[in-house]
């Protein structure tokens, strides 16, 4: 028997990221069973930046739902995260999720190479912003293994399961979640399968999330971008690199607290501070 985690960002019951997610759980496989989270209903605060959690045998702080859902993500053989596009990005709670990224990789080790699948649901076709390139990037910064990652349309809640071939696609990529990974597709980063680039100089794209490369090469058909080495930001030892590097700020703050004081101090008044 599997356990799948299905992680709905979305408050509207029974609706598009929810459905989508049941019918990817029923595709996993006969032997799986699905528990699911609504993830506003979890009490989930923003990080405060403290850096407490980078101190070793500190956990964070905050005291919220945050270690619950992580003791959830480890008991599961596989994770389904389904979430609306609001506002051209994923629907807020799961950035606040993403963005305790921290304390997060105390955990990498339970939850490296665990199987994930992303849903995304958008209303309007074009309209989809960022969304996916976040949830991507949210789900290799914990470890996960993406297996398969895809947009659904639907604006009406419930809708998404009537549109041309989405009950195929998302019946694909539930099977996929205890099987073989897919390819990047076309437009996506080969390294982290990111739907976004940049391009800081003539010639050159970079993956703005996992920094990949490639030299622009125009051709007879278009612009073809060869690609460099793959990144490796999102190994497991870069992570852990990154998680070093910044313990090695915590303890540079430390020494250098009395000096930063002193020029925080001259910013203490010029404003008025408006409560709630
Ligand atoms: C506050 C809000 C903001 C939205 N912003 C966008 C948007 O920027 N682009 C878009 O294509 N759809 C947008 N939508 C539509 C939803 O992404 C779409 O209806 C989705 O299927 C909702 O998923 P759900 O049924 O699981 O809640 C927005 C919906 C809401 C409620």
């Amino acid at each position: 028997m599997k356990r799948i985690l299905g992680l709905v960002a979305s408050q509207r019951k029974r609706a598009n990221s929810e459905m989508l997610l049941k019918e990817a759980a029923l595709a996993a496989g006969d032997e799986c069973q699905l528990e699911l989270m609504r993830l506003a209903e979890w009490r989930l605060a923003p990080c405060r930046g403290c850096y407490t959690c980078l101190i070793p045998g500190k956990t964070c702080t905050i005291g919220d739902d945050l270690y619950p859902l992580v003791e959830k993500i480890k008991e599961a053989d596989g994770i389904i995260l389904a979430a609306p596009c609001y506002a051209f990005g994923p629907a807020a709670v799961t950035k606040l999720f993403g963005d305790r990224i921290i304390a997060l990789t105390q955990h990498l080790d339970d939850f490296w190479d665990k199987p994930c699948v992303i849903i995304a649901t958008t209303g309007k076709e074009g309209w989809e912003g960022y969304t996916l390139a976040a949830l991507v990037v949210m789900t290799r910064n914990l470890g996960l293994a993406l297996k398969d990652s895809c947009m659904f349309m639907g604006s009406l809640p419930g809708e998404s399961v009537l549109m041309d071939g989405a009950l195929e696609r998302v019946r694909l990529l539930g099977s996929r979640l205890f099987g073989e990974a897919r390819l990047p597709v076309q437009g996506e980063c080969p390294t982290c399968w990111s739907d976004i680039w940049k391009f800081p100089e003539p010639g050159l794209a970079v993956c703005p999330l996992c920094g990949q490369r490639a030299e622009l090469v125009v051709t007879e058909e278009g612009v073809n971008l060869n690609y460099g080495l793959a990144s490796t930001r999102h190994k497991k030892v870069e992570l852990m690199h990154h998680n070093q590097e910044l313990q090695a700020k915590v303890k540079e703050f430390l020494s250098r607290r009395n000096e930063l004081e002193v020029i925080r101090n001259a910013y203490k008044g010029g404003g008025n501070w408006l409560k709630p």
